[in-house]
């Protein structure tokens, strides 16, 4: 179980795996499951972002669009000032504050978010991502 304050505000992200609270398994067995999660300020998110955000934490797919990694590093964008997500691969880099949208890198896609709620002090996930995680096959 994730609390809130476990996680410090501007970062380091927490990689984690949801699981179902009664059986206390994680959902299924993929590791398309991993998912990051960051403590950020919320004046710097966009309205869309905000909506998805609980306690000014911030959920996403860490499975990088591009090719499958996972995106484990948190670094200083290559061309704004902050941190980002980013796929130690190919080096895409991906923006938590705006959607994980991309601001460097080969990735085609933004990473998917997962819309987050506070029950009882805990994190809990309170919809589906919002966009396919993992790789796209063309056509
Ligand atoms: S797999 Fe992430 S940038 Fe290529």
């Amino acid at each position: 179980m994730i609390k809130p304050d476990d996680l410090a505000l501007g970062g380091p992200p927490v990689h984690a795996w949801p699981r179902d609270p009664k059986s206390a398994v994680i959902r299924d067995g993929s590791r398309l499951n991993e998912i990051i999660l960051v403590k950020l300020d919320p004046n710097d998110f966009d309205e869309e972002t905000r909506s998805f955000a609980a306690d000014n934490i911030l959920a996403y797919s860490a499975i990088c669009t591009h090719a499958g990694c996972s995106v484990t590093e948190w670094a200083k964008a290559t061309n704004a000032d902050g941190n980002v997500f980013k796929c130690p691969c190919h080096n895409s880099e991906f923006d938590p504050r705006h959607g994980a949208e991309i601001v460097f890198g080969p990735a085609p896609r933004r990473l998917p978010a997962l819309p987050l709620a506070i029950v009882d002090g805990a994190l809990v996930i309170s919809g589906p991502f919002t966009r396919k995680v993992g790789v796209l096959s063309a056509g």
